[in-house]
């Protein structure tokens, strides 16, 4: 499953499956990403290195895992420039949705291609509901769940917020 999209100065980007030999991309993409970013993304510092956090996505567990790239090209050659992943349990009951688009890449409308492309692979995997956790302060994230019709629901302690959605089935019956 590939789509692609437009981004909103005009980039096209083609958002796809990620594969093994994506490690040396991948590397280079976090590598392009700043600490704040990346505490966004995993609500944590990260430690490893940018070869490292590549290496943990390439090669995770597939039937847990689905992991799509943004690419578009760059200077003639295929740059990743946004990733996404559907984080589940083995029975695909339940599937986090987290995303991270490099700082040079954001406020263009990418985030918001993965989440629909997300959306879709979450069905084709029988995902039952979609979750997402984020910081309070994330006004892009926050967007993006609310115009999907993710339910907010934030934590006692305000540190995060969460938003799910039920999806098939159960997310026709409203
Ligand atoms: C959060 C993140 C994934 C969003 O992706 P993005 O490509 O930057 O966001 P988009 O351009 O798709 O914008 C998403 C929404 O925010 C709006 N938006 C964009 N920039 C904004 C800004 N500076 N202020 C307010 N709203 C803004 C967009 O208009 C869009 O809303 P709309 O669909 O109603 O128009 C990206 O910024 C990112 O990777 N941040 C760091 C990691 C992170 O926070 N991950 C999420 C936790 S898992």
């Amino acid at each position: 499953m590939r789509c692609e999209c437009t981004l909103n100065d005009g980039t096209p980007v083609i958002l796809r499956p990620l594969h093994c030999d994506d490690l040396p991309a991948c590397a280079e993409f976090f590598a392009c990403c700043s600490p704040r970013s990346l505490y966004s993304r995993y609500e944590r510092l990260r430690v490893e290195s940018p070869f490292e956090l590549a290496k943990q996505l390439c090669f995770a567990d597939q039937d847990t895992q689905l992991a799509m790239v943004g690419e578009t090209e760059i200077d003639g050659l295929d740059r990743v420039i946004g990733i996404a992943q559907l984080l589940s349990d083995p029975r695909h009951e339940v599937a986090e949705f987290a995303v991270l688009v490099a700082d040079a890449w954001q406020g263009l409308g990418l985030g918001s291609h993965f989440a629909d492309f997300s959306l879709a692979l979450a069905e084709a995997w029988g995902v039952e509901r979609l979750v997402a956790e984020f910081l309070p302060d994330n006004v892009r994230l926050i967007r993006i769940v609310e115009s999907r019709s993710f339910k907010l629901c934030r934590d006692g302690s305000g540190q995060v917020v969460s938003a799910q959605k039920l999806l098939g089935e159960r997310g026709r019956d409203g």
